[in-house]
């Protein structure tokens, strides 16, 4: 049964539903644009200019405001990811001990997936925003209860969210370095590699972040959560990014860029989560600044604003890229100018050749349903052949490159509806391999066939000419 493969994925859409893609509307709206020629194209709205970056843009929402039409607009039109603004904090999700209420979030996830959205999912713990049975606990109990609280939410969400913020703000402001002090703080100092854990156990198809806020410089605070991650890195708990809230003010560190590359340098993706900015002379000039940023990291796969208009902000400084009305202001302008400007940052072509055959990857007969396996034939300039990135997912004709579950050396690759699952996210390494992150297998052709037709498959990764891929 076809249909059951993934027991967490969307559901099936109907054919004239499978041509919709889930990610790439906009990429789609622009057509024939989307060549192999790998120069710069000129989206028009914030998500699709992003995914011509392989990269995502979102909001987060408040699903209070789903009735506003001028809200919902904006956001269907300009983002590609959403986020929870309050929804999926544990004050929402479990209001009384062991009672769990996921109406806001499930809205939010439908809405999502209805418009081609991706979900972050924020925020499993936090100090903040607790329910008021969990700040009156302690010790192994509190352990016990937030732990559990992890694994029943992010079972909740299996397969929907793209990442989750596992822990939240967990590092102390100032000079120390250290752990903010806080109920989750006093169970014991492993209280987040236990979140994590049990969260990679309950979802182990989403992105695990760490979050925090006056990070986004080096400075002690962010040394502090650098040291942290490259720990977990060395000891094998399972963390796959870092997420940089950037509330800023009217300035921007100097070393905002560096900070991430350090991150990244850790072999962690590294996201803007929470962005806002001050409206003050150079509003506009800092939201630039964050985006050229992200795209000079290559693995920072996305930014999310904290909020849709002005007037939808927590902060009262109109620090977001519309206004009350849902006039794009001259921040917008100028985060699209910079996401349309300059070459994608990766190697330029949206083909993957095959050095063994010279030939390109590609989806059988151009069909678009799902379960159709992937081929090298000729290079050529059909949509068929046109891979986009989309954080580790790799995009084409709306669907995404995916090794079917439990995929073992010699299963065919294939298309499917994109879902975020880690058998649908794809690494890039440097020796020209592409391995999939669920398998950690290669993309192989099989064989190392050369002739037009011959399947691609998932094989154990050599780094045989059969397995290197060069975009063309
Ligand atoms: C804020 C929300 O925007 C408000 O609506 C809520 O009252 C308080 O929380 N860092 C975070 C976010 O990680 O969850 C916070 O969101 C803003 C600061």
């Amino acid at each position: 049964m076809k249909n059951l493969r993934h027991p967490t994925s969307p559901p099936r859409r109907s054919p004239a539903k499978a041509i919709m893609p889930l990610l790439l509307a906009g990429l789609l709206a622009v057509g024939g644009a989307l060549t192999f020629t790998g120069t710069a194209h000129a989206g028009t709205t914030l998500g699709a200019s992003a995914a011509e970056k392989g990269r995502y843009f979102g909001a987060a929402v408040g699903t209070y405001k789903f009735s506003d039409s001028t809200y919902m607009s904006v956001l269907n039109r300009e983002f590609n990811s959403v986020v929870a603004e309050n929804e999926m904090k544990w004050d929402a999700t479990e209001p009384q001990r062991g009672v769990f209420n996921y109406s806001g979030g499930d809205r939010i996830v439908s809405h999502a997936r209805a418009n081609g959205m991706i979900v972050r999912g924020h925020t499993l713990l936090w100090h903040a925003q607790q329910p008021g049975w969990a700040q009156g606990l302690s010790g192994s109990d509190l352990r016990n209860a937030a732990i559990n609280h992890v694994t029943q939410v992010a079972t909740h969400f299996r397969g929907q969210i793209y990442a989750w913020d596992v822990v939240n703000e967990a590092f102390a402001d100032g000079n120390s370095g250290g752990r903010r002090d806080s109920n989750l703080q006093r169970t014991g100092n492993d209280w987040i590699e236990a979140a994590f854990r049990a969260a990679r156990a309950a979802d182990p198809g989403a992105k695990l972040c760490y979050n925090d806020y006056n990070t986004d410089g080096i400075n002690p605070k962010s040394t502090g959560v650098y040291n942290m991650v490259r720990d977990f890195k060395a000891r094998g708990v399972p963390i796959d990014c870092v997420g940089f809230q950037s509330h800023l003010g009217t300035s921007i560190p100097s070393d905002y860029q560096a900070n991430l590359q350090r991150f990244a340098d850790l072999g962690v993706d590294v996201q803007i989560t929470e962005l806002d900015v001050a409206q003050g002379a150079n509003q506009a000039g800092i939201y630039a600044a964050v985006t050229r940023a992200c795209l000079a990291v290559s693995r920072c796969t996305g930014i999310t604003v904290w909020g849709v208009r002005d007037c939808d902000s927590w902060r009262s400084d109109n620090p977001l890229l519309f206004d009350c009305a849902g006039n794009k202001k001259p921040a917008y302008t100028a985060v699209l100018d910079t996401l349309n400007g300059g070459t994608n940052p990766n190697p330029t072509g949206n083909r993957l050749r095959n050095e063994g055959s010279g030939r390109c990857l590609d989806v059988t007969g151009a069909s678009t349903a799902n379960g159709t396996q992937m081929i090298i034939w000729d290079c050529h300039s059909g949509a068929n052949q046109q891979f986009t990135q989309n954080g580790q997912a790799l995009q084409v004709m709306g669907k995404c490159l995916d090794a079917p579950p439990n995929a073992t050396p010699g299963t065919r690759v294939q298309i499917w509806d994109c879902w975020g699952g880690a058998n649908q996210q794809w690494v890039f390494n440097g020796n020209a391999t592409i391995s999939n992150v669920q398998t950690g297998l290669c993309l192989d052709v099989n064989g190392a066939a050369t002739a037009n037709g011959s399947a691609v498959i998932v094989w154990t990764c050599h780094g045989g000419a059969n397995q290197r891929w060069v975009r063309a």
